[in-house]
């Protein structure tokens, strides 16, 4: 008796395969995230002065400086598309009404778009003295000579 099994052969989908990205997204931005995190809670609280430095004026000081600023921007990049696609695969994985899915969806990109736009305009646009008035303890600082 010969038994013959008729499967399907396996579907290959057209295009790019978003879930494999997704997947191996997770793995190296987690790996990344492993070193800017504890370099960032390192450096903010164990390097120096530690904690006890930690104030406008050293975060201000951070802010000065091109690698500082990208190190948090990448931080930040990275955080908010991990954390937003690994909700995403919570949300798929537990919301079974599409609409509501669909909706929840689309609230955590928009979510995500934003404070990465956010986050990032500060990064690079931060300025100490923007909003310090004359009667401020930094104008003299911010403006030596007037
Ligand atoms: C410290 C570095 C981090 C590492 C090594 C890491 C690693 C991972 C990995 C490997 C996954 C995939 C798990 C799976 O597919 O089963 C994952 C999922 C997830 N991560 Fe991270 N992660 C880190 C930081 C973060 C941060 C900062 C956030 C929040 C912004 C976050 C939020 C999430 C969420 C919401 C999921 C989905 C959980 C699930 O599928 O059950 N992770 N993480």
């Amino acid at each position: 008796m010969t038994t013959q099994a008729h499967l399907a052969a396996p579907r290959r989908n057209k295009g790019v395969n978003w879930e494999k990205w997704g997947w191996i997204y997770m793995r190296i931005s987690g790996v990344v995230l492993v070193v800017l995190i504890f370099g960032h809670l390192f450096v903010n609280l164990m390097l120096g002065e530690g904690i006890h430095a930690l104030d406008f004026a050293f975060v201000a000081g951070k802010y000065a400086t091109p690698f500082w600023q990208w190190w948090d921007v990448l931080m930040l990049w990275l955080a908010l598309i991990h954390g937003a696609n690994g909700m995403r695969t919570v949300v798929n994985d537990y919301v079974g009404h599409t609409g509501v899915r669909k909706a929840l969806l689309v609230v955590l990109g928009l979510a995500a778009a934003l404070l990465i736009l956010l986050g990032t305009l500060v990064v690079f646009t931060f300025d100490p003295c923007n909003g310090v008035f004359q009667d401020g303890a930094m104008w003299a600082t911010c403006h030596p000579g007037k």
